[in-house]
């Protein structure tokens, strides 16, 4: 069973994703952060990021794999190196844009998306989940929240990992990241017609998970 939870940044979708699928019993795919994993490639090969070919012919030869292991945090592998925390840097997050953009690199992040869907029950997020790399998923929720609360959260998240945070440069890099992911021409971010609209502007995650459990659980 594969369940897709799309959105735009911030709005809480790998927090609820990950408990959401603890609590079936399920995998955890982040989707992001396997664009992430590619950009960290790219920019230690120093390849340019405006080269699509350059950046498809990159993706080809990479490995990513996401590890889930009891009780651990969702390990992500670039070749075999544990890059969780290096994908989470701030220049890589700007710089995902350039890989997410491009049509080939979508199309083999779609096909091992699909390939690890196939393998596992699993709980995913994303921005095209529901729409483009799992289109006949049993459940399709999109998660959304108010701009505001957006930001609030990824501040809170960044103080908390104690990185320094300006929340005008926050607003503006969100905002710009909102407009990216609406207005890329292949896997734009965008709800399905059959998924079901979360607005967490006033819900707590855990209010968020328990939706989206009791209406999975309405139905298997
Ligand atoms: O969810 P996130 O912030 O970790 O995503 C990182 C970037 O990857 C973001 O710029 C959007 C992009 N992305 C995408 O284009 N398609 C996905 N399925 C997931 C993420």
């Amino acid at each position: 069973m594969v369940i897709t939870i799309d959105g735009p940044a911030g709005a809480g979708k790998s927090t609820v994703a990950k408990l959401l699928a603890k609590k079936l019993g399920f995998a955890f795919m982040d989707t992001g952060a396997m664009y992430r994993a590619l950009t960290v490639k790219a920019m230690r090969c120093q390849v340019r990021l405006e080269d699509a070919e350059a950046l498809v012919a990159l993706a080809k030869k990479t490995h990513i794999d996401l590890l889930n292991e009891p009780g651990q945090p969702l390990k992500v592998l670039l070749d075999g190196e544990d890059v969780s925390e290096a994908i989470r840097a701030t220049d890589v997050t700007n710089n995902t844009f350039y890989i997410a953009r491009t049509p080939g690199v979508r199309h083999v992040m779609v096909e091992w998306q699909q390939l690890m869907g196939r393998r596992q029950s699993m709980v995913g997020d994303g921005r095209d989940l529901g729409t483009v790399v799992f289109p006949e998923a049993e459940f399709k929720f999109y998660l959304d929240a108010d701009f505001a609360v957006r930001c609030q959260r990824r501040i809170d998240e960044l103080k908390s990992k104690g990185q320094p945070v300006d929340p005008k440069d926050l607003e503006r890099d969100l905002a710009e990241r909102d407009h990216q992911d609406i207005s890329r021409k292949v896997g734009p971010l965008k709800q399905a017609d059959d998924a079901i609209l979360v607005d967490s502007t006033r819900m707590s995650v855990e209010e968020a998970v328990d939706f989206m459990f009791s209406r999975i659980k309405s139905k298997i």
